[in-house]
């Protein structure tokens, strides 16, 4: 009998980390849905990357900061598994949109607070409830926080606290989901090479080999160094692994 092609929906799949986890999970053989916030040709270019690897894709907009609009968003995810994937459920989802505010802690604030809030925290939160609808049984849940929830540089006390959230967040869910066979893990990763918080630590050259010489391996990380590891998390490899942070950072501040 065919076995059912699994489904992965990755948020903030348009570029960076979440375009490289959504290409490494369609090469494990798994169809995937991207979200994008507003880069809608780059998601598009992204659906078309996954399909010319042999897999199923499709991209929606979707705002993580807008808790409103979650319900109308499973809405649309609900056609297109139906008109794209003919089925009515996924397996896998990454939570990993997101967004990257520099200041320090008494410089924060409220506003920025808030924002960071809504994206890195409420959003998941409750994005992650709503999306169980839609979830089959036996699939997992990846959720991302960085390795500033474990080291501390100065200028990222909200962000890391956000982080930190949903370390905690990820052992209370699998703890909750076991019972539906859902498994649930964070992937950790330290500092990476894309346009995360205007770019800063591929095109800053001084906090790039700062960073570089603060890491066991010496060097800052590359997306091809997160994609990976997130794709192995939704493998049936990782069908034991459960309720654990896996920092990918090449061993950053230890
Ligand atoms: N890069 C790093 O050094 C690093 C380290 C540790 C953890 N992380 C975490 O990894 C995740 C991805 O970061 P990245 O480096 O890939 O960043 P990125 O290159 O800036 O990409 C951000 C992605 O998130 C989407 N996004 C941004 N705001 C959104 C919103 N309000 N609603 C929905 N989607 C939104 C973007 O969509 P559009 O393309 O449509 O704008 C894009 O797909 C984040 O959670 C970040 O905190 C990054």
């Amino acid at each position: 009998m065919a076995v059912n092609t699994k489904i992965a929906l990755v948020t903030g799949g348009s570029r960076g980390l979440g375009k490289n986890m959504a290409i490494a999970i369609a090469k494990k053989g798994i169809d995937v849905i991207i979200t994008y916030n507003s880069k809608k040709d780059e998601a598009d270019a992204v659906v078309k990357e996954i399909e010319a690897l042999g897999q199923k894709a499709s991209s929606l907009q979707l705002n993580v900061a807008d808790s409103a609009t979650f319900d109308s968003f499973f809405i649309n995810v609900s056609e297109v598994l139906k008109s794209t994937f003919t089925t009515d459920k996924f397996d896998f989802l990454v939570n990993n949109a997101g967004i990257g505010i520099h200041n320090s802690f008494v410089g924060t604030t409220e506003a920025e607070f808030d924002q960071l809030t809504n994206i890195q925290f409420k959003g998941p939160f409750f994005l992650t409830q709503k999306a169980l609808n839609v979830m089959n049984d036996n699939g997992g849940i990846v959720n991302i926080s960085t390795g500033l929830a474990r080291f501390s540089f100065p200028g990222y006390a909200a962000y890391a606290a956000m982080k930190g959230a949903i370390e905690t967040l990820t052992r209370y869910q699998a703890k909750e989901l076991g019972a539906r066979k859902i498994r649930v893990n964070v992937v950790a990763p330290g500092a990476i090479e894309t346009d995360f918080g205007g770019g800063v630590v591929r095109d800053n050259e001084q906090m790039n080999q700062q960073i570089a010489s603060v890491t066991a391996l010496g060097r800052v990380g590359l997306p091809d160094d997160i994609g990976g590891v997130v794709a192995f998390l939704c493998s049936e490899e990782a069908r034991w692994v459960n309720a654990q942070r896996i920092e990918v950072s090449g061993g950053m501040m230890l």
